[in-house]
């Protein structure tokens, strides 16, 4: 564990010493939870919502996108339920005056009890090698019933406070985390205050005071932007059901224990898809988008085994069935993605509020009725974070020394080729920008002349450039040059005409698409 943290250090001192993420306001030592990317930072980013945006709406005929203001009329988020529910349980520790969770006290809680079990399947794994069976040794060591038990039922515990008539029962929460005593982390005592709601939305004010300045919040969601459009879009684009409406954008969020880098954030984005369908078939879509987007992050290709769905024991005020996608991150498997089932909730209640008709009339029935809505909601951030945290590597290699390689999906690479010429003379960095001059329209490039070769490979591998081309005293007889793999460092030696061929297609958003399909 201490060694994960460890790499995740690393991870963060990397994304700030190679251009990809820095503390806001840098120089003022930075605001809590709040980054700016870089100039490597913001082209992987742009290039995760390229990849989502192309998977969404290039590849689905009925799925459209929009972009609505972050601004949004106040009684948006009344009828959404956000000013009354959007809610985070905290609790306070009265030595180390830390705020913290309460429900993610608990959650962390049960994934000690998780870990005791894994712990133990591991050992006896390398005890007992290919004989090994899991199954029986789950319903039969000591240890693992032990824990298992102490896991269930805190998770019946658990379910019944969060899910409590009229609310989370925050007595409840306070009771499981004094009975399951749960210490402090930084003072190491159970000296806790009870358990608070706390509203999560930044409020600001539109219009001067003397004009009678209205509240208004900051989006903590972009999906409202989508539900308030929803006739709108259904209309001029005259959308038949089944139908979706993409959206990236800025969201917002006063977040209390904001931890992790840019895991938790109180500014980040999101990209958010709203699938509305005919009532009654909202298992099955759920199911169909659940597999979808599984299939977007597995199509990364950094492995099957890093990802789980992680079904919701509390649902959102609008959902009535909810996962998430979880990554491995070095802190554990952690939420990129929630795909909710979010009935007619919010088309109701715009309905309600604002006294619109909000209905489908659907031509096969002859029968008009509010849509409902499959969900699938992203963070651009956290996505941004699970794909450092899969590329890192501090490689050793053959001749015993260490190469720092980001090995990012080629496709999402800041930079696609980087053009060297061996020396600064005899027509070789001419030669190097007149490959740059013909490639640039087709992919990013950087033109590199400092340093010795082998140098340069190394800066470009940090910074996870999928290739690397050198001009020598060849090029200007032949027109070749050599071609330098970042994953394998293999080189060969190809013709000038030749790259553009051999590049795109492994660095293009369509090769990825493509496997999608
Ligand atoms: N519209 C539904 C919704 O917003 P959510 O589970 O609260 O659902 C969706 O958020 C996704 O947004 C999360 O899976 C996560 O990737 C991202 N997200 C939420 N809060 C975040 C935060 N404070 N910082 C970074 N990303 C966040």
């Amino acid at each position: 564990m201490a060694q994960q943290e460890d790499v995740f250090k690393k991870i963060v001192s990397h994304c700030k010493e190679y251009g990809f993420v820095f503390p806001s306001s840098d120089i003022y030592d930075g605001l809590g939870a709040v980054y700016d990317y870089g100039q490597n930072g913001v082209e992987l980013k742009n290039n995760i919502k390229q990849y989502w945006w192309q998977s969404m709406v290039l590849l689905h005929e009925n799925i459209v996108g929009i972009d609505a203001a972050i601004f949004m009329h106040p009684t948006t988020w009344k009828a959404s339920g956000h000013v009354d529910a959007f809610n985070d349980p905290l609790i306070d520790n009265r030595d180390s005056k830390k705020r913290y969770r309460a429900d993610v006290l608990i959650e962390d809680q049960l994934a000690k009890y998780e870990d005791k079990i894994q712990k133990e399947i591991e050992k006896a794994q390398k005890r007992f090698g290919d004989a090994f069976d899991e199954a029986q040794f789950r319903a039969t060591n000591a240890r693992v019933l032990e824990n298992q038990e102490k896991f269930d039922a805190l998770h019946k515990r658990y379910q019944e406070v969060m899910n409590a008539e009229g609310g989370i029962d925050l007595e409840g929460m306070k009771q499981i985390i004094l009975d399951e005593g749960i210490v402090c982390p930084i003072s190491g005592t159970r000296n806790w205050t009870d358990v608070r709601q706390f509203n999560l939305m930044f409020k600001t004010e539109m219009g001067s005071t003397a004009d009678g300045a209205s509240t208004i919040y900051l989006r903590p969601e972009t999906a409202q932007g989508i539900f308030v459009n929803y006739l709108n879009v259904q209309k001029t684009g005259r959308m038949k059901l089944p139908f979706g409406i993409a959206q990236i954008g800025k969201a917002f969020r006063n977040e209390i224990v904001a931890r992790q880098f840019i895991f938790r954030m109180r500014e980040f984005e999101q990209m958010e898809m709203q699938f509305f369908i005919k009532p009654g078939t909202e298992l099955d879509w759920f199911a169909k988008w659940k597999e979808t987007r599984m299939k977007w992050h597995q199509n990364l290709g950094f492995g099957a085994e890093n990802y789980r769905f992680h079904d919701h024991d509390k649902l959102a005020h609008y959902a009535n069935a909810a996962t998430d996608i979880e990554f491995h991150m070095p802190f554990g498997f952690k939420e990129v993605e929630g795909i909710h089932s979010r009935t007619n909730f919010d088309l109701s209640q715009h309905a309600k509020y604002s006294g619109k008709k909000i209905e489908y009339f659907d031509p096969e029935t002859n029968e008009s009725y509010t849509p409902y809505v499959i969900e699938t909601s992203i963070g651009v951030d956290r996505m941004f974070l699970s794909i450092m945290c899969h590329s890192y590597e501090e490689q050793q290699l053959p001749d015993g020394q260490t190469r720092t390689v980001l090995h990012l999906p080629a496709a999402l690479a800041p930079v696609k080729l980087a053009v060297f010429p061996l020396t600064k003379k005899d027509g070789m960095p001419e030669k190097a920008q007149e490959i740059i001059n013909d490639l640039r329209f087709h992919f990013n490039c950087k033109y590199e002349e400092k340093d010795q070769i082998g140098k340069r490979y190394r800066r470009m591998d940090t910074i996870g450039c999928p290739y690397c081309v050198t001009v020598d005293q060849q090029t200007l007889e032949d027109n070749t040059v050599t071609l330098r793999d970042r994953d394998t460092m293999e080189q060969r030696r190809v013709a000038i005409g030749d790259l553009r061929g051999i590049i795109e297609d492994k660095v293009s958003i369509t090769s990825l698409l493509k496997k999608l399909l």
